[in-house]
């Protein structure tokens, strides 16, 4: 029977997709629409803040350095606190540190370098997957330390795939003078006399030309694409792509396309005056001219620029360049939880919201220069970003950024389950048919289908045993809804598409055997057809911010509120 044996193919295609997300505990990472933190529900969260802030700055050893922090959402900035260290210039004259307040913000121009490299990908102008030889073919030119340079493109360099060494004429222990305390040997004065003059001086900025002569003899860390590692001559590369594309240097560019545009009128390549910037005696690489290390390194901005800027990437990440989505990872970094982006240092961990294995994603960037350091963190989730600016000798950042975006999360996380349970959950049904739906919240389920009868027909028990039977033994299943972020239209109403995902709420006992699989996961949130229909959507279409009707697209239904 030519029929049944094709129907029943096509149940164990279909079938394979529900099997692969059933059997381990997985949650799609979108499980709502950004919360609204900009109104009063959101001030208990940053009193929390507050105080834990203030405990961390209380600490004696933090009165020596100057420190500025900033939470914003994607509207504006929501939360704020300066610190003035007690050895400042702004302390010396009876000032205090504020938004507006200068530091050097050290690596987190690699955020700038790449944001240049993708306006021109957006206009055209480079292709991310060409090799950078197509735009600096000096690089091939009597290469001979083995880099493979024809096999290094724009995206390896901004995601730090290259397999090149990290510094030219920056990481030198023999300017550091602690060498014979590690027992490493003397050099010979001709050895030294053949460093680049940038390595041991820092009045004297690296250059182009030393740059491309070092890397003509400098070996590979890795092939291309072997194993991830950090590396500023990727940017001092990248700065050099962006000067070949345009005719202008690398700081006209960002100046002209990026900080003019945006307003961000206190951040620049040149250090502003000593009161203007966070200036603390003893040594900081404040003022040096970083030459070619400009594009990896060599801004300066204020707090203020920063949450702006950070307001700016919230709002335009996906647009930015329209094939990609900026805030997404390229590559691993080491560990299991982190990843590279261009440039991304991306951290995701479930350990921050207990009742959920739905993981949290921190898309950050780290800078730091001697005496001044700079961490950028966005939550795209809940449309988040905190900016970190310090001058002064570095404690422990991870507890403050912990201090910080711990409560944050939860914060946000509260505030949107509260607004899922408000605006869509209830029962819905027809008035012609024994149909209704119920959607229900909870902190660990997020929005799911607590109860669903078509037509006389309870669904959710069939539904589960067809689920679980292909995924062998399983835990619980539940129908969480994520939305899409697609829209449907009809009239003056626009409908809100979502879908519903099963998802194993804890594994059952006898899965204990394959825990660490338990977290293998493949997404796909769109399994099934019922007569050329997606099986799991639902649109929920609004009135007065609340769910009004839900349509069930397959079962070509339209539930209204009861
Ligand atoms: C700055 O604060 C530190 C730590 O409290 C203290 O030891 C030091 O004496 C203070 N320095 C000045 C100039 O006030
Ligand atoms: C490459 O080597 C050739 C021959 O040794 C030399 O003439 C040329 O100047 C070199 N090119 C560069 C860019 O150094
Ligand atoms: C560093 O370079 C500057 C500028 O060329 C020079 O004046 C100075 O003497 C150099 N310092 C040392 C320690 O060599
Ligand atoms: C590049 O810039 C220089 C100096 O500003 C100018 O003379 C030259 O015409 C420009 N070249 C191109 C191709 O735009
Ligand atoms: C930044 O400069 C622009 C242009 O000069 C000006 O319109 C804007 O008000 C300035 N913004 C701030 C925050 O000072
Ligand atoms: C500004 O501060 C730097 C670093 O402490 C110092 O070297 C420089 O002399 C100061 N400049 C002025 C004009 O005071
Ligand atoms: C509802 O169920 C009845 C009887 O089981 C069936 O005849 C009818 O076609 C169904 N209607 C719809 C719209 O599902
Ligand atoms: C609707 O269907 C459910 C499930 O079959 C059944 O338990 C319930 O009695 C029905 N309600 C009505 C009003 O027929």
């Amino acid at each position: 029977m030519p029929f049944s044996l094709s129907s029943t193919t096509t149940l164990c295609l279909a079938a394979f997709s529900l099997f692969r997300q059933t059997e381990a505990s997985c949650e799609p990472p979108i499980a709502f629409f950004p919360p609204s933190t900009s109104d009063g529900a959101f001030a208990p969260t940053l009193a929390t803040i507050d105080k834990a802030v203030n405990v961390f700055l209380s600490d004696p050893s933090l009165q020596t350095s100057s420190l500025s922090i900033e939470i914003t959402n994607a509207r504006q900035s929501i939360w704020s606190r300066h610190h003035t260290s007690n050895v400042s210039v702004q302390a010396a004259e009876n000032l205090e540190v504020d938004g507006s307040t200068v530091y050097m913000i050290a690596s987190n121009t690699k955020v700038f370098t790449a944001m240049a490299i993708l306006q021109l990908h957006a206009l055209g102008r480079v292709n991310l997957d060409d090799a950078v030889t197509k735009y600096l073919p000096a690089l091939k030119k009597n290469s001979t330390g083995g880099i493979e340079w024809d096999r290094i493109s724009i995206r390896s360099l901004l995601s730090q795939q290259g397999g090149l060494p990290n510094n030219y004429a920056q990481s030198d222990l023999l300017a550091d003078g602690v060498a014979s305390l590690l027992g490493l040997p003397p050099v010979s004065d001709n050895e030294v006399a053949s460093l680049p003059a940038c390595d041991l001086n820092t009045t004297v900025p690296c250059d182009k030309k030393g740059l491309l002569q070092d890397l003509r003899t400098a070996n590979p860390l890795f092939p291309p694409h072997v194993e991830a590692s950090y590396s500023n001559v990727g940017f001092d590369l990248l700065g050099l792509v962006v000067e070949a594309l345009t005719n202008a240097t690398y700081e006209a560019y960002v100046t002209s396309k990026i900080l003019k545009p945006l307003a961000l009128n206190s951040t620049g390549f040149v250090a502003p005056s000593n009161t203007t910037g966070a200036v603390l005696e003893g040594e900081s690489q404040w003022g040096q001219d970083l030459g070619i290390d400009n594009a990896a390194g060599g801004l300066y901005s204020s707090s203020d620029d920063m949450s702006l800027f950070l307001r700016h990437i919230l709002n335009n990440h996906q647009t930015l360049s329209p094939t990609l989505n900026w805030l997404e990872p390229t590559t691993y970094s080491t560990g299991s939880h982190s990843f590279f982006g261009m440039p991304w240092e991306i951290f995701r961990t479930t350990g921050i919201l207990p009742q959920t294995n739905r993981p949290v994603t921190f898309v950050t960037k780290g800078g730091g220069l001697v005496g001044y350091y700079s961490y950028i963190v966005l939550i795209p989730q809940h449309n988040l970003a905190v900016s970190l600016l310090y001058a002064g000798t570095l404690g422990s950042f991870n507890s403050l950024l912990e201090t910080i975006t711990t409560p944050l999360v939860l914060g946000a996380e509260a505030l949107a389950q509260q607004e899922l349970a408000t605006k869509y959950t209830g029962t819905f049904s027809t008035t012609d048919l024994n149909s209704s739906l119920t959607i229900s919240q909870s902190p660990s389920r997020s929005l799911f289908i607590s109860a669903w009868i078509s037509n006389g027909t309870e669904v959710l028990a069939p539904l589960n045993s067809f689920v679980s039977d292909l995924a062998g033994d399983g835990g619980e299943i539940y129908y969480q809804l994520v939305p899409t972020s697609e829209t449907r239209q009809r009239g003056q109403q626009t409908g809100e598409v979502w879908r519903f995902y099963n998802v194993l709420d804890t594994p059952s006992a006898s899965d204990k055997k394959g825990e660490v699989w338990n977290d293998y996961c493949v997404s796909n949130v769109d399994p099934l057809n019922y007569a050329g229909r997606a099986f799991n959507e639902a649109v929920f279409w609004v009135v007065d911010g609340l769910v009004d009707a839900v349509e069930l697209t397959a079962f070509r239904a339209r539930l209204a509120r009861n």
